[in-house]
């Protein structure tokens, strides 16, 4: 039987909007790096695949006017913290975010061979276009470009990343000291590059690393996103509400793949989840409640603003949602949440609380085995590979998560009892792709 993979998408205090007002928060998660240290052990000791990080290029995370309520806004920058959580881990995957419209893909492909070279194998790297369009204020840009065009980018983007971590035969260097060849001409491969968007001569200035190819994780849900997924990335995070949603994507993005020569197993859908675990469902809802009720108002429909690309904040949150139509731009949850909305009937603190939690993630609340009838149901039915795990709170709640959820998920043969394989793609199932000059095509990792 297969076994579910995890992610943990880590976050200062957690991934609800109210975590760090909690008072088992810690005043120092978004500078001490201590605390990620905690985290990225205790993922290890729930045999976690990989941590997840996302990242922003600005400031600016929510409405202006609620900025001030928010946590994170500033905290430390993922890849350097990846970067030093290498050497103090040892089996689990690192995995953070690059932005396709403000990074160089040179850059990239250089900064991720070296950390999988760094880390044996565990690095991966999560492409995004960046949905925020005040990223492109802090990178001599008047305006971000629009989706579709960002998308286009992106694409040739990853075309490039992927064409430079080949430039590098494993068996390049000889230091052949008689002769005084260092490395073989022939087992060089310079990529020269010329597209639309970038010209990258090539080869890069690091040699092959132990995956070859890093993972590529890719996290948007739309058309354009969906594409790029099927067509270049390994993993693909979601964000779905309910089980029908779930499978309408992985067999979405499943089906998509054959387009580009690749098989279902090619790509791991892994949708966000958000639990709140206690040895019973009163004790859970109690801990999910005690946060819900530390949401301050103006910051609930300054997070709603930005989410639906409305601006709610002079809004009473106590009156029905209004009709308002989807925004493209902002992402493909703003149709979502609208949607829910209205066939809920709900109001705007409804809405606002119902994604304060998890941002459009699922959300389950209950005891272990309610908790895990869940995932395997979702698992056993073709909406996922396994989960990206959101907790609402650090440290508690992944503690929880580990200490009641993974020995569950273990008993029911549905997860792995320890680390196999050497590197994140044996780990997550992924065949480790050769070099495109290799005429041995492709190597199967499993
Ligand atoms: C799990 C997850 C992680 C994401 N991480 C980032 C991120 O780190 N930076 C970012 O700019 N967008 C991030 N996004 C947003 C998407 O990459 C994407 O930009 C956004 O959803 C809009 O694109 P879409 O309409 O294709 O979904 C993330 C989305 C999900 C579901």
């Amino acid at each position: 039987m297969p076994e579910m993979k995890l992610g943990l998408f880590i976050r200062p205090t957690g991934h609800h909007i109210a975590s760090w007002r909690h008072p088992n928060a810690h005043d120092d998660a978004n500078e001490n790096f201590d605390r990620f240290v905690h985290m990225a052990r205790t993922a290890e000791r729930g045999l976690f695949d990989m941590l997840f990080s996302a990242d922003t290029n600005t400031a600016w995370t929510t409405e202006d006017s609620a900025l001030n309520r928010q946590h994170y806004s500033a905290w430390l920058e993922p890849y350097t913290l990846l970067s030093a959580l290498a050497p103090l881990t040892s089996h689990i995957g690192l995995v953070c975010t690059r932005s396709t419209s403000f990074d160089e893909p040179y850059t990239v492909a250089r900064m991720f061979a070296t950390l999988d070279l760094i880390s044996g194998g565990r690095a991966g790297v999560n492409i995004v276009t960046t949905g925020n369009p005040r990223a492109a204020l802090n990178y001599s840009q008047e305006e971000h470009l629009a989706k579709h065009d960002r998308y286009e980018i992106a694409e040739e983007f990853v075309d490039v990343l992927k064409g430079l971590w080949d430039s590098w035969d494993a068996d390049a260097f000889v230091r052949d000291r008689e002769t005084s060849t260092f490395f073989e001409w022939d087992r060089m491969h310079v990529l020269n590059h010329k597209g639309k968007h970038f010209q990258v001569e090539g080869p890069l200035n690091v040699p092959r690393s132990p995956q070859g190819q890093p993972v590529i994780v890719q996290a948007g849900a739309s058309e354009d996103g969906r594409e790029l997924a099927a067509r270049s990335a390994d993993v693909i995070f979601g964000a779905s509400q309910n089980m029908e949603m779930a499978q309408e994507f992985y067999a979405d993005v499943k089906a998509r793949l054959a387009r580009y020569g690749r098989q279902p197993g090619d790509l791991k859908v892994l949708p966000g989840l958000s639990v709140t675990v206690a040895p019973t469902r009163e004790e859970a809802q109690a801990k999910f409640d005690e946060l819900q009720e530390l949401i301050h108002p103006d910051h609930g429909l300054a997070f709603l603003s930005r989410r639906l690309g409305h601006d709610v904040t002079a809004m009473d949150p106590d009156l029905p949602m209004p009709d308002l139509p989807a925004v493209d731009d902002v992402g493909t949850r703003s149709g979502q949440m609208l949607d829910l909305a209205k066939r809920e009937k709900w109001t705007l603190r409804q809405l606002y609380q119902h994604f304060a939690a998890a941002r459009g993630h699922m959300l389950l609340i209950g005891t272990p085995s309610m908790v895990v009838d869940a995932m395997q149901e979702w698992f056993e039915n073709a909406a996922c590979d396994g989960f990206n795990i959101v907790p609402s709170m650090f440290p508690d709640e992944f503690e929880s998560f580990v200490d009641l959820i993974v020995p569950e998920l273990q008993r029911r043969g549905l997860y792995r009892k320890s680390y196999e394989g050497e590197t994140l793609r044996d780990r997550l199932g992924l065949k480790a792709p050769a070099s495109r000059y290799d005429s041995a095509g492709v190597v199967a990792a499993e």
